[in-house]
């Protein structure tokens, strides 16, 4: 590779970075007397940073993303080759990826049958909120513009989306916010709200209750994750879907699902809302959608919303005035279209189903060995363990979590920082799975509770210490 502004030198690629980058989600001060993290390489579930330091990425790209692995070079030349013969047009205008990606996501999309391009998990919902917005403006006269969002959930990071963060941390500092947002409670039944038999059922009745406190005339579209990722891995208890299905229909409220970090085979089906029998108004994705080949969004939606934005050519507000400069750029599609291939003719959902049982049975026979350990939830690769002081109180283990965090971060293994530091697993094939097992392959932990990271169990994981949340959390 050339030596472009002396990239190979690695002590002036890290000055650089010191000098210059901002990096996302971190205090900077610690670069005074370290340095900064570069990634320099990856292959399969492993990176390399510029120490030469080898790395298991528990993470998928630090945040849920490189689903199919690195290094996957049929994707890079599909991309490569699209570059070539079209890099760009606006998205006013088709291109081949992006009709044929879109026919491709529609097969396994039962019910929808529009696809809108765009770069980010946070614009796709964005997107969903100005659609609701203007279905209020044009069809329920002003009425019907809220939008209910859950506690714990999250949406993205742009003003709107937090506007719609069920995570105060993420939220905090950066309003005020627009308005009609409004919170309904989240579904974990590990830290009851009710002590009822059908939790479920409850949780979601909690919907309707908020619903009804402020007015089913106002409120347009409840969004949510079908399983919460950041927040907590919440995998809503029996009869819930059902429930806010109901709730929906009563009011005719849109459902939108945030299919950002499940979408794409993350929990063994295409998408996290398929294991539930969901019909959504609205499915948003990124992340994993090309797994971080390219950039790439989607706000998938229905034929019926889709006509009331063409119903009336005459009047020049009518249709959805949006656009994302990006959001034509054939790279995305291409490389989606690449991945979707990868993770059909490798059978990744059955891998997901199948190593995702595996590993929540290894992490529930963990819990009979570990006090600390909580709880332990998860769908297909994706999972928690939370850890707890007292499993009586279920005071959060703060200390141990960071402790954790810090040696796994020592031992070469990649998770994302505290609060919010998760393993996201690449949708891995067993043999990288069994191969990233090899016993002793690092040293054992000092403290009994580190032996989670450490035991022969795929579950090298780490930890959410859940600031604003209660319990601190192993995510696999
Ligand atoms: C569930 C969910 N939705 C939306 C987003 C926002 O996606 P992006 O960072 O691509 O804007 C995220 C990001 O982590 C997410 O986890």
């Amino acid at each position: 590779m050339e030596d472009y502004a002396g990239m190979n030198d690695i002590g002036a690629v890290v000055e650089a970075d010191r000098a210059h980058v901002w990096h996302h989600l971190s205090q900077h001060k610690q670069y005074e007397t370290v340095d900064p993290r570069v990634i320099v390489e990856g292959k399969g579930m492993r990176v390399w940073d510029a120490k030469g330091k080898e790395h298991i990425d528990a993470v998928s790209g630090g945040v849920w993303t490189v689903n199919v692995g690195y290094g996957r070079e049929r994707i890079a030349n599909a991309v490569r080759d699209q570059l070539i013969k079209l890099n760009y047009f606006a998205g006013s205008a088709g291109s081949i990826p992006g009709a044929m990606f879109s026919k491709r996501l529609i097969e396994k999309m039962p019910g929808l049958t529009r696809v809108y391009y765009n770069n980010s998990g946070s614009e796709a919902n964005e997107k969903v909120y100005k659609m609701v917005r203007q279905i209020a403006h044009r069809h329920h006269g002003g009425k019907k513009w809220k939008i209910l969002y859950r506690d714990r959930d999250y949406h993205g990071t742009t003003i709107a989306a937090l506007a719609s963060a069920g995570q105060d941390q993420r939220a905090m500092q950066y309003g005020p916010f627009p308005d009609g947002f409004v919170r309904v409670p989240h579904c974990l039944e590990y830290r009851k709200q009710w002590d009822v038999e059908n939790y479920g059922q409850r949780a979601a009745d909690a919907i309707e209750e908020v619903i009804l406190r402020e007015g089913p005339d106002t409120v347009g579209c409840l969004i949510l994750e079908p399983v919460t990722a950041g927040g907590g891995v919440i995998v809503p208890p029996q009869g819930y879907w059902d429930r806010v299905q109901e709730i929906c229909k009563k009011y005719n409220i849109l459902l939108a699902i945030d299919e950002v970090v499940c979408g794409v085979g993350r929990t063994g089906t295409w998408f996290g809302y398929q294991h539930y029998g969901i019909k959504p108004d609205f499915v948003t994705m990124a992340k994993g959608v090309a797994s971080g080949y390219a950039a790439i969004s989607c706000t998938v939606t229905t034929e019926a919303v889709f006509e009331m934005f063409k119903d009336d050519p005459t009047d020049p507000l009518s249709y959805f005035r949006d656009i994302s400069t990006f959001g034509g750029c054939t790279s995305g599609p291409a490389a989606a279209l690449e991945n979707m291939k990868i993770i059909e003719e490798e059978g990744l959902l059955q891998n997901t189903l199948d190593m995702g049982d595996y590993c929540l049975g290894n992490l529930q026979a963990l819990m009979d060995k570990h006090k600390i350990i909580g709880d332990v939830r998860g769908l297909g690769l994706m999972m928690a363990v939370e850890l707890v002081k007292d499993r009586k109180t279920k005071a959060p283990a703060t200390e141990e979590t960071a402790a954790i965090f810090e040696e796994t971060r020592r031992q070469g293994i990649v998770v994302a920082p505290p609060p919010y530091g998760l393993l996201r697993r690449p949708v891995a094939r067993q043999a990288d799975l069994a191969e990233e097992l090899r016993p002793a392959h690092r040293q054992p932990f000092a403290h009994p509770a580190l032996e989670l990271v450490q035991s022969p169990v795929p579950h090298r994981l780490v930890m959410q210490g859940a600031q604003g949340h209660e319990g601190a959390q192993v995510v696999v």
